[in-house]
């Protein structure tokens, strides 16, 4: 069986064909950090302009890397949420009218599930059950995961995302858009305990997360710097910004894989790219006798590859979209 996806969640247009079992043929996908970075963040109405302009090309070159026709696909998954309306409906609707053109199954994946299965993308793979952290600019939160389709929710974020506050410091540090990667560059030169930023714990045995704090933390910091005469020491800044969200969201990952009991966990979502994070967890994973399992990079950012996966395992459970089946914002599952 051969699976076209699509993904058009945010600000970056995928395409991917892919195999069960998991053999990823292409994944190819379209960026729109050029067009966003100037505002330091996603405009949402030319996030879905953009879209519109692209996703027949980057569809086209996902078939075509994979060296395949429309002819030889048998299924079509997408994104059905969550993510901006706008955006999700130009990838949906792609999905659903050329399913319905082609007489093919069509598959609405939910982005979450995508980011909980991507590890499987790889070898090795984990077996379920394990306990999943999602770290994304738009999600970061902790799953209990039982098989492809069963999901439980152990800990979410109370305010911003931790690529959020990536993205925020970086604006007010003015390092452009996207935050994570130029922080985690910059960090690498810098002292992470040059400054000491809050970690908002939440009590003793929530799950919960909040990093809204800490940004303004980094805000005031820079502000008192600049009032006082001095120009900010960037590198430290990152540095010492970058450990306090690793610290929290690897303890707080232990805890849920303690309280669910299981021995394997994984990670997925843009801000698990962070070296810095897969560092921390894999020492302190190893110390704990916990098996880790982590996307490669380009699968922990936003792609089509693991909604291919996830919409593979909905086409087994027999969840198929009809043609007037209608995106969605918010994800039942957060
Ligand atoms: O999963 P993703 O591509 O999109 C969604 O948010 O769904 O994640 C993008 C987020 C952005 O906030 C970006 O700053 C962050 O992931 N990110 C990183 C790194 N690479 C991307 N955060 C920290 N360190 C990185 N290396």
């Amino acid at each position: 069986m051969l699976i076209l996806a699509i993904e058009s969640s945010c600000d970056d247009t995928a395409a991917a064909v892919l195999e069960p079992e998991n053999r990823v043929r292409s994944s190819v996908i379209s960026s729109q950090d050029e067009i966003h970075a100037r505002f330091g963040g996603i405009v949402p109405e030319l996030a879905s302009r953009r879209h519109i302009e692209m996703i027949r090309p980057v569809v086209d070159e996902a078939l075509a890397q994979a060296g395949v026709t429309l002819d030889d696909i048998d299924l079509v998954a997408a994104t059905q949420g969550p993510g901006l309306v706008g955006s999700l409906l130009v990838g949906f609707t792609f999905a659903k009218a050329l399913a319905l053109v082609r007489g093919l199954p069509c598959v609405g994946v939910d982005h979450m599930a995508g980011h909980l299965l991507s590890c499987l993308l790889e070898d090795p793979q984990p077996a379920f059950p394990y306990t999943a952290l999602i770290v994304s600019g738009g999600n970061t939160s902790l799953f209990a995961v039982d098989d492809p389709l069963t999901f439980t929710r152990l800990g979410r974020t109370r305010d911003d995302a931790a690529g959020e506050a990536f993205d925020k410091v970086a604006k007010l540090l003015g390092l452009g858009y996207p935050g994570g990667p130029v922080i985690s560059r910059l960090a690498a030169a810098g002292d992470p305990t040059a400054i000491a930023f809050p970690r908002a714990r939440l009590g003793a045995d929530s799950l919960d997360f909040s990093f809204s704090g800490l940004k303004t933390a980094v805000a005031a910091h820079v502000d008192s710097q600049r009032r006082s005469g001095n120009s900010p020491a960037v590198a430290d800044i990152c540095a010492s910004f970058q450990e306090a969200v690793v610290e929290v969201l690897v303890d707080k990952t232990l805890a849920a894989t303690a309280h669910t009991g299981h021995q394997r966990v994984v990670i997925g979502g843009g801000v698990a790219a962070n070296p810095r994070l897969r560092m921390v967890l894999t020492e302190r994973c190893a110390a704990q006798g916990l098996a880790l399992f982590m996307p490669a990079p380009a699968f922990c950012t936003d792609n089509a590859a693991m909604i291919g996966l996830a919409g593979y395992f909905r086409f087994l459970g027999g969840h198929l979209v009809e043609a007037d089946t209608d995106a969605y914002s918010r994800s039942p599952l957060n």
